[in-house]
């Protein structure tokens, strides 16, 4: 086992990871990046579209992991995609340089600053709708897509199909922002550069146009000279210090996910930065060990962001389905948030299957009145969460809604070919919580009862903010790292 002493170490290289290692390397302190995943762009490995599933497809799995049609083998590798399964709910994650960044469709959606309100009471709101938001969409290269683009690409039928039916229905729609690059996409429409948002690619990966945190953050980061990433090392346990520093277990693997070294590393400031879902696995399983000691709000407020997933089939048959080619990349959302008895904002999304499956995808995003809990489960010796059919009755209710409504002007049945019952409730693309701003950290994302350990990432945000959550991910952190390196360095 080797030993090592840094002064400052960031678990996980998502959004919050990302934004804290470039403002810390700005203002001129080293940094090193402890990354489970691959650093898919120093290896040279392409990412696989999703109709032939490669090396990227899923994490040290032989089948796919996707939300269906997973008829496929992998060899197993470190691939991109993960999944957790609960009780009552499966968890997706990003896993390589870049998070979440590399596998995600990219939505940049500013949350409803009344909602934002309601979620953080006791930020300022004027504070990141007119600093961190704007911030947060610069760095992160986020743009639109033209609309006569949008109107005469064919790749978009099912997003205009979508739309058309949704207002027949009574429903506004929006148009959604992203980091993918879409002039690039009309490049690749047009076959002028290789495709890639038009060749299937998304939840393994990328190969072109998307803006993931590798091209945007950790490149400026690189450039500073000052971080140091170590991919295909992941964090076993965190002990504190009676200094106040922490000694991290860290294993570093191959690609098939064996021990390939152990060491340890004593770091002076610590930053959680590994996903909800990493970060409360972390802490837990740390705290269960004896090895640190947790205030009671750590795994309290936990959500799913109110994901429900659903879908129509038979859409349109008579005027022409939703197309053949569909583009991974979403452009429009359905926004009925300030109904108050079916509040919901729901992703047109594509099915990108190459052929015309005559289906409407819909990611729902809802309120949680009702939240859940994340637990150390000494008997699996993994997290678990205290999550059950209550906590998505009001999403259930309002897809309940949404559907009929849909189904009722325009046709069509619920997406039985999809899901079992039409409804993918189980379905998480975006876990919350656990170690809320202001609750079981404070108001910069230093733990409570933890000098040096900060957490900056989804853990956050209690449970919901009502859109896809990224962006308010990245402007929280550059919020929370302004304040660390001005008060604690
Ligand atoms: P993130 O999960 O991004 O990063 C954590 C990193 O830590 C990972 O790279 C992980 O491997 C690493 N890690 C974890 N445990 C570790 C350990 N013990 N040691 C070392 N490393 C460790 N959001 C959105 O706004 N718009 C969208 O369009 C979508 N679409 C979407 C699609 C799909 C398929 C998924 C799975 C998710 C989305 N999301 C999304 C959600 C979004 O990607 C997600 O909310 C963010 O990536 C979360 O950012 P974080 O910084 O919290 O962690």
């Amino acid at each position: 086992t080797e030993n090592l002493e840094i002064d400052n170490v960031i678990i996980g290289s998502g959004y919050g990871g990302a934004v804290a290692a470039l403002r810390l390397a700005e203002a001129g302190h080293e940094v090193t990046i402890l990354e489970m995943g691959l650093n898919w762009e120093k290896s040279g490995e392409k990412f696989s579209p999703m109709i032939s599933p490669g090396k990227s497809a899923a994490w040290l799995r032989t089948k796919t992991i996707a939300p269906f049609f997973n008829i496929f083998n992998t060899k197993k590798y470190t691939g991109t995609l993960d999944r957790w399964d609960f009780s009552n709910i499966k968890i997706w994650m990003g896993r390589g340089v870049g998070g979440g960044s590399l596998v995600n469709g990219g939505m940049a959606v500013l949350p409803k600053k009344n909602y934002f309100k309601e979620v953080f009471p006791d930020l300022n709101a004027e504070d990141f709708y007119g600093k961190y938001f704007p911030l947060a969409e610069k760095e992160l290269e986020v743009n639109s897509a033209d609309e006569n683009f949008l109107e005469n690409c064919s790749f978009y039928k099912f997003n205009k199909v979508g739309e058309q039916e949704a207002h027949k229905a009574g429903f506004k729609t929006v148009r959604v922002p992203n980091v993918y690059d879409f002039k690039y996409m009309e490049d690749e429409y047009e076959n002028k550069v290789p495709r890639s948002a038009l060749a299937g690619e998304v939840i393994y990966g990328n190969n072109h146009g998307k803006k993931s945190l590798d091209k945007t953050y950790f490149k400026k980061a690189q450039e500073t000279g000052k971080v140091h990433i170590h991919d295909l090392h992941k964090v076993e346990s965190i002990t504190k210090n009676s200094d106040n520093s922490y000694s991290l277990e860290v294993i570093q693997t191959n690609t098939l996910g064996e021990t390939v070294a152990k060491k340890n590393i004593v770091c002076k400031k610590l930053f959680l930065c590994a996903g909800t879902m990493g970060t409360l696995e972390l802490l837990l399983k740390s705290s269960n060990d004896n090895k640190l000691t947790l205030n009671s709000e750590v795994g309290k407020n936990w959500g799913n962001n109110g994901n429900f997933m659903t879908g129509r089939n038979f859409v349109n048959t008579f005027s022409g389905g939703t197309g053949v080619n569909h583009s991974t990349i979403p452009v429009g959302g359905i926004d009925n948030w300030n109904d108050k008895e079916h509040p919901f904002f729901s992703e047109i999304a594509p099915l990108p299957m190459g052929m015309d499956v005559a289906t409407s995808l819909y990611l729902m995003i809802n309120p949680v009145p009702k939240k859940g809990s994340a637990f150390f489960n000494p008997i699996s010796k993994k997290l678990d969460l205290q999550w059950s059919a209550d906590n998505v009755a009001l999403a259930r209710k309002n897809a309940e809604y949404f559907i009929k409504k849909m189904n009722k002007v325009n046709g069509g049945t619920r997406a039985h070919l999809l899901f079992n019952n039409g409804f993918g409730a189980d379905i998480c693309y975006h876990p919350l919580g656990g170690a809320v701003l202001g609750k079981a950290t404070d108001m910069k994302g230093k733990l409570k009862g933890s000098e040096n350990l900060y957490i900056i990432d989804g853990s956050l945000i209690p449970g919901t903010i009502g859109v896809n959550p990224f962006l308010t991910i990245t402007a929280l952190a550059e919020y929370c790292i302004e304040h660390i390196i001005s008060q604690d360095y």
